[in-house]
């Protein structure tokens, strides 16, 4: 048995973005990945979206914004590493609305959406727009973590199955796998939706189905869509690469895989209705992913029940945009052992009192 410094288990954004910051840092660290495909990230639309999302004030909030202000300058770290660049773009997003709601300093009235927007159904009577707003392409930039973490030394394990966490008072002391018996100093829990089958913690899959269309050959001069939009239970969002990903229903049905007619379905009509431009755009792909959901949709970071056990795991609809505000926290606790004040109402124990 060969001890490592720190393994993280999880290859996902996280388990791999937390993973090249702790090997900023110093660390020489493994990272264990039941398989790589799967992972959230790859399935998520890329939105950097803490207003969109209208997350309540608070805590979250505060997490979201603290990590779309981190997102430019981490992108470009991650990008000079890896040399691979992961299409981050501040390109706003813009919430339409079919009735009258609460106006704020972001609403729009009809005429500004339109003229902002061509192409809108025309039921549409207003909208929010969020500048600050933006998206990343989340399969480049798990592409560009993955090559980064190769170019800086870290072992990934692909294919590997943790089975037991097997501990003695607190303390973890080794991991049971499918390859053997793997031990190190510190452990990081990055398996999102799947945390529930190693440790009793409160994160539950809810699936996601999703799809793409492709702007025809003849549109793509000037790109019909060049913002996000964030619809009633439907976003629509533009890539670079002449790509449009459509999605996702919220479905609580475990880890129950495919694509449904019932879920494309959903998806296409609302999409069509909302934007009807698309609706003679070539289908590219459907997939589906699970996101990690908590009770109370806020992630669970930091400390666990054992000392040498860090927890960075229940994102749900948020991973992607709390990628590099979760590498930093991880990193600085586990390394430091400096304790964020954003850590505070994210513990495990939240759930247990
Ligand atoms: N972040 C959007 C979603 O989870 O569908």
């Amino acid at each position: 048995m060969q001890a490592r410094e720190i393994i993280v288990i999880g290859g996902g954004a996280i388990g791999l973005a937390t993973a090249i910051e702790l090997r900023l840092l110093g660390a020489k660290v493994t990272i264990l990945s039941k398989d790589f495909k799967a992972a959230a990230g790859h399935a998520a639309a890329g939105m950097l979206a803490p207003q969109a999302e209208q997350i309540p004030t608070g805590s979250m909030l505060d997490l979201c914004l603290a990590s779309r202000e981190l997102y430019p300058s981490w992108v470009q770290k991650i990008e000079s590493i890896s040399g691979i660049n992961a299409g981050y773009w501040q390109c706003g997003i813009l919430a339409p609305r079919y009735t009258q709601t609460e106006q704020n300093s972001a609403w729009l009235a009809a005429p500004t959406v339109h003229a902002q927007q061509a192409g809108l159904s025309e039921s549409i009577v207003g909208g929010y727009w969020y500048p600050a707003d933006g998206q990343v392409d989340n399969r480049a930039l798990i592409r560009s973590l993955f090559s980064a973490s190769q170019s800086l030394g870290i072992e990934f394990v692909d294919g590997v199955a943790v089975e037991t966490i097997h501990h003695c008072q607190n303390r973890i002391t080794q991991l049971e796998t499918s390859q053997g018996s793997m031990s190190a100093q510190h452990y990081i829990l990055a398996t999102g939706a799947w945390s529930q089958q190693l440790l009793p913690i409160e994160v539950v899959p809810r699936k996601g189905q999703m799809l793409s269309v492709l702007v025809p050959p003849e549109q793509r001069d000037r790109l019909p869509l060049q913002q996000v939009l964030f619809g009633e239970e439907i976003y629509i969002v533009p890539r670079r690469d002449d790509k449009i990903i459509i999605g996702a229903t919220s479905e609580d049905v475990g880890f129950a895989p495919q694509n449904t007619p019932q879920g494309v379905q959903q998806l296409l009509t609302a999409a069509t209705r909302l934007f009807p431009l698309l609706q003679d755009f070539p289908i590219h792909e459907t997939w589906w992913g699970f996101r990690p959901a908590t009770p109370d949709e806020l992630p669970i970071l930091g400390a666990s029940a054992y000392d040498n056990l860090t927890l960075a795991t229940g994102h749900y609809r948020n991973g992607i945009l709390l990628t590099p505000i979760t590498a930093k926290l991880i990193a600085d606790l586990v390394w430091h052992q400096k304790a964020d004040g954003l850590l505070s109402d994210l513990s495990w124990e939240r759930f247990n009192l």
